[in-house]
């Protein structure tokens, strides 16, 4: 099988299988129990905390543990819009983001919200003058991708910071970073970022775990309530074996980051390059080769339909995807994301 879907998900690294086998099987203490067998699965979720902050260039007070980007997403979004208890109604989001922002956007839009869907240009890019032209005193938070899973488009993530808290100190800038987190290098201070989502299945973690990073001081409410762990935030007991393959596979990542993603840009480069030049009437859509993220491609070829190719290639036992997995299996409402591209 040749595996090309790595935005879908990811092969767990060995060492992730491994840690996450140890703790099943031997380290299975409740984080919250106070004899020392708890403790020692306390410390794993702590050591786990701290190879996501070293990551994201912060201090590993500020993140918390969630089951993944979908609910990274939900609970910054979210937790922003309750804790201000609708006193400012304007939010900025881009036409491009995936499904676990978008529809909470359409959501509240709904119940009567002012949302700006900030349109891309054909690379996928926001217009930052339109940014700074919307962002106004009434303007509680602006949530935008750093990475678009379909056609690999990298925002600039410090700029539009910048113009946001230069037009607003109080606006929020919420981050889903699922798709750069451990191949575009991220600092959440320098960029005056709020709030980061990240996820482990994309990064050769388990699936269903993930974490958000709270700047100090935000004011966010908790969407869950219960036993009141992550410091209230999100209530119920910690998914030890699934945080600490997070942890894992973020320690990797950390060590052999600049090589893995130098290795990633020659793959796209000569797949991208043998593409074009073997087959005819082909289009890169999105960026550059060069200016996209290193590990997504997008590629469309004139005369076929993107799902016959698809199962043409699977028989040969190369797997792609015409479009975001969340979305792919549901007809009627294809992914917010590809819809939208200018
Ligand atoms: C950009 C982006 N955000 C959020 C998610 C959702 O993450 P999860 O699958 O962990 O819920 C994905 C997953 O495809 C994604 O690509």
């Amino acid at each position: 099988m040749i595996y090309l879907d790595n935005s879908a998900t990811t092969k767990p690294f060995p060492e992730v299988v491994q840690t996450m086998v140890r703790i099943l099987t031997e380290e299975y203490g409740n984080p919250s129990s106070l004899y020392q067998f708890g403790i020692q699965a306390e410390k794993q979720v702590k050591h786990a905390r701290e190879q996501i902050a070293r990551m994201l260039r912060t201090s590993q007070e500020e993140i918390y543990f969630t089951s993944g980007g979908t609910e990274s997403n939900n609970m910054a979004i979210m937790g922003i819009i309750q804790a201000d208890r609708g006193r400012k109604r304007k939010l900025i989001t881009s036409a491009i983001e995936h499904p676990s922002v978008m529809e909470v956007f359409l959501s509240l839009e709904q119940q009567g919200y002012d949302v700006v869907y900030l349109e891309v240009d054909r690379e996928g890019y926001i217009s930052l003058e339109q940014l700074e032209s919307e962002v106004n005193n009434e303007t509680l938070l602006v949530s935008i991708m750093h990475v678009n899973n379909e056609i690999g488009s990298i925002q600039n993530i410090k700029e539009i910071g910048n113009i946001i808290k230069k037009k607003n100190h109080s606006t929020y800038f919420h981050v889903d970073g699922v798709q750069a987190f451990g191949k575009v290098p991220v600092s959440v201070k320098d960029s005056n970022i709020d709030l980061y989502s990240i996820s482990a299945h994309k990064i050769h973690g388990p699936k269903g775990v993930g974490a958000l990073y709270v700047k100090k001081g935000t004011r966010l409410q908790s969407l869950f309530l219960g036993g009141g762990q992550e410091k209230g935030y999100r209530s119920g007991t910690e998914n030890v074996p699934g945080i600490s393959g997070l942890g894992k596979a973020v320690e990797i990542y950390y060590e052999h980051q600049q090589e893995y993603i130098e290795h990633l840009i020659a793959l796209k480069r000569d797949l991208a390059e043998r593409i074009t030049e073997n087959i005819e009437q082909t289009a890169i859509n999105g960026p550059s080769v060069e200016d996209g993220a290193p590990h997504i491609l997008n590629i469309s070829f004139a005369g076929i339909r993107g799902e016959v190719l698809l199962h043409a290639l699977e028989q040969k036992g190369v797997l792609v995807s015409t479009g975001s997995a969340c979305s792919s299996r549901k007809k009627d409402q294809p992914c917010t994301g590809s819809n939208r591209v200018t």
